[in-house]
């Protein structure tokens, strides 16, 4: 099993250290290869994503991927900026099923900032659709308005859109994935005012015909938003586009303590896969120490149950970080009065840990 390693930049090394030091541990047949990626790639080669590693990623089963972005980069033209290594690496690999699960650890119910009775047992998950929408939709730019009030000014533009197919595939892995847990789907739309997502209710209404014992409902993203925050555990499995699930998912994220707890991962249609976790570069803590690697070292778990079909050592990895957390073990993320706070790599080092010790126990 390959994977290509992508650590990228600001805390991306030093939390993708830990998941590979919990890779490493598992002794599975694992071939890691690294590769440089986001900003520190375009210092090193003039590109966010070179040549090299886009051919290790499409080569490989999968791809454990650290994070990208730094503010010093924000001047570059936009083909050269960080962030365009992982759209790039999205639209190349055909990466359009993202899975952003929102689970409330039992030991974290008094991290989130709701109160604890609406949080406690959050097991929700969000599918975002990741390589269409608003972020490829053509075309864009910048012009001279042609019409309207201010015709004649300067203006940019962008195009929101989604094809028939792209709205069912992406409807069949959310419905796929409800069977599998509560049988409920609800497809976030903005249906009274855009086209395209009336367009999107449409299509997983009809898809949804496929799927009668999963319940569908239909959620306007505004209405979504305030939900998230009302009655979390009302939802399962929240299905939604490109642009409204990159929101709602940092939304959803903060109801489970932090969003260093969040693991991802995106699928594409032959379930090679690339597994990050849900934050960012955080470049204002990086080389700190203090980064919280259990949102890697969970999208390395998802890794294996996904792509990797290794689903006992993913059980390993997550019980392993219950095991961690139940020691009272926290980061600076997630550090409450009563708890130990640790660093980025002593916290690495108690999920193996704990993973050694329950090797030698059985
Ligand atoms: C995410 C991020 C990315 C996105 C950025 C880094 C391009 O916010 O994965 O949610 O907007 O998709
Ligand atoms: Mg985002």
């Amino acid at each position: 099993m390959k994977i290509a390693v992508l650590p990228g930049d600001g805390i991306g090394t030093e939390i993708v250290d830990e998941a590979v030091k919990v890779l490493k541990v598992l002794d599975l047949k694992l071939e890691l290869e690294f590769a440089d990626v986001g900003g520190m790639a375009y210092d090193k080669h003039g590109h966010p994503l070179p040549e090299a590693t886009l051919k290790l990623a499409k080569a490989a089963d999968a791809i454990l991927f650290g994070a990208v972005g730094d503010w010093k980069y924000d001047k570059l033209e936009r083909q050269f900026r960080p962030e365009q290594a992982i759209l790039g690496l999205r639209k190349n690999l055909g990466l359009f099923a993202n899975f952003r699960p929102a689970i409330c650890y039992e030991q974290l119910t008094h991290a989130s900032s709701l109160k604890p009775e609406l949080v406690a047992g959050l097991d929700i998950l969000i599918i975002r659709e990741l390589t269409g929408d608003i972020y490829f939709g053509q075309p864009r730019g910048r012009r001279t308005s042609p019409d309207g009030t201010f015709a004649g000014a300067e203006e940019a533009f962008d195009t929101m859109r989604y094809t028939r197919p792209e709205i069912e595939r992406i409807a069949h892995v959310a419905f796929q994935a409800a069977r599998k847990r509560g049988k409920k789907v609800t497809s976030v739309d903005k249906a009274n005012v855009l086209e395209t997502f009336q367009f999107w209710k449409d299509v997983v209404t009809e898809v949804g015909q496929q799927y009668p014992d999963v319940k569908l409902d239909h959620m306007y993203v505004d209405n979504a938003a305030m939900q998230l925050v009302k009655s979390p555990k009302s939802f399962d499995v929240v299905v939604t586009g490109n642009m409204f699930g990159d929101i709602l998912s940092d939304e959803a994220a903060m109801l489970t303590g932090s969003i260093g707890m969040l693991p991802s991962g995106s699928m594409n249609a032959s379930n090679q896969g690339l597994y990050e976790p849900s934050h960012g570069s955080a470049p204002d803590i990086a080389g700190k120490g203090v980064a919280n690697p259990l949102a890697t070292i969970l999208s390395a778990a998802m890794m294996l149950r996904f792509s990797l079909n290794q689903p006992q050592a993913a059980d390993r990895i997550e019980s392993a970080v219950k095991d961690v957390l139940s020691q009272g073990l926290r980061t600076a993320d997630i550090w409450s009065e009563g708890t130990r706070k640790v660093g980025t790599r002593e916290m690495g080092e108690a999920v193996v840990a704990a993973i050694t010790k329950k090797t030698t126990k059985s």
